[in-house]
């Protein structure tokens, strides 16, 4: 029960990774505040979990990252965690991007981290400190075929994390996941098409380049994630805690 008393803002929390988050913190003891453009799906997930809300929220509009936190603070109480996980995947070479889909990549992902954490931040303190985890990708720390968009805003993220442990520490801790190819939202159609419509072939056959043979599942890299927003993480700040199978050591 290491999250009881705990109000975690998750973002991104109506799929993939970061509702598994909201799962694990919530079976831990914690009440969670699940953010996400898709406002539908968002309250979908926290109707699930005991104590949490559900709340549209787009990351990359300052004011809608603004009115959610205050809204998560005055239905649960305070924020004393910050999951920045709101993401989207578009490959393609870079001949074929335009300024403006380059221009929503970094807003979404770079932006969207530093107007969480901007707005996050007072709300932690009045709680007397925190911890925050951004998620960014192995695609900022090793190059992969088409993929230069989102791997420098996910680079910009892992830039902003460092930085960001410096000024708020000690009372903030702050920390990024960095996960490999993980079942999602994002990526289950293309593990579906590997596999011929089977998850369980599709996993083994994306996964092929890591040392693990599949792709990860949600809760594994929920697993990662709550050890870096919990008390069991309170000596590491500023770090990237990679998750990927050891795709990026082979
Ligand atoms: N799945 C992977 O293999 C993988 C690997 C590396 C990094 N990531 C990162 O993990 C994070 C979570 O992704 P996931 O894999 O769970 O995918 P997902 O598609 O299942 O979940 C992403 C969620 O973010 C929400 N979202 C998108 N744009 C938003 C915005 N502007 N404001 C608020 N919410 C928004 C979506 O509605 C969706 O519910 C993302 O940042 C992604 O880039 C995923």
């Amino acid at each position: 029960m290491r999250f009881s008393d705990k109000v975690l803002f998750a973002t991104g929390g109506g799929s993939g990774i970061a509702a598994a988050v909201a799962r694990r913190f919530t079976a831990e003891g914690g009440r969670v505040a699940v953010a996400d453009l898709d406002g539908d799906r968002a309250r979908a997930v926290a109707a699930e979990l005991d104590g949490a809300v559900g709340l549209a929220c787009d990351v990359a509009d300052e004011e809608s990252v603004r009115a959610a936190l205050a809204a998560a603070e005055q239905q649960l109480g305070g924020i004393d965690a910050v999951l920045s996980a709101a993401g989207h995947a578009e490959f393609g070479p870079i001949e074929q991007w335009s300024l403006e889909r380059w221009n929503r990549m970094m807003l979404v992902h770079a932006g969207g981290t530093f107007l969480v954490c901007k707005h996050a931040l007072p709300l932690l303190r009045r709680r007397g400190g925190g911890s925050i985890v951004t998620v960014a990708s192995v695609a900022a720390l090793v190059a992969q075929r088409d993929n230069a968009p989102y791997g420098a805003a996910k680079a910009a993220v892992l830039g902003f994390t460092r930085q960001l442990a410096l000024e708020v520490g000690p009372q903030v801790r702050v920390n990024a996941l960095a996960p490999g190819r993980t079942r999602s939202g994002m990526t289950e159609p293309i593990i579906l098409a590997r596999g011929d419509g089977d998850l369980e072939r599709g996993s083994v056959a994306f996964g092929a380049g890591t040392i693990q043979r599949r792709v990860a599942e949600p809760d594994e890299q929920a697993a990662a994630a709550c050890f870096l927003l919990s008390d069991d993480a309170g000596f590491v700040t500023g770090a990237t805690l990679v998750v990927d199978g050891g795709e990026t050591v082979v």
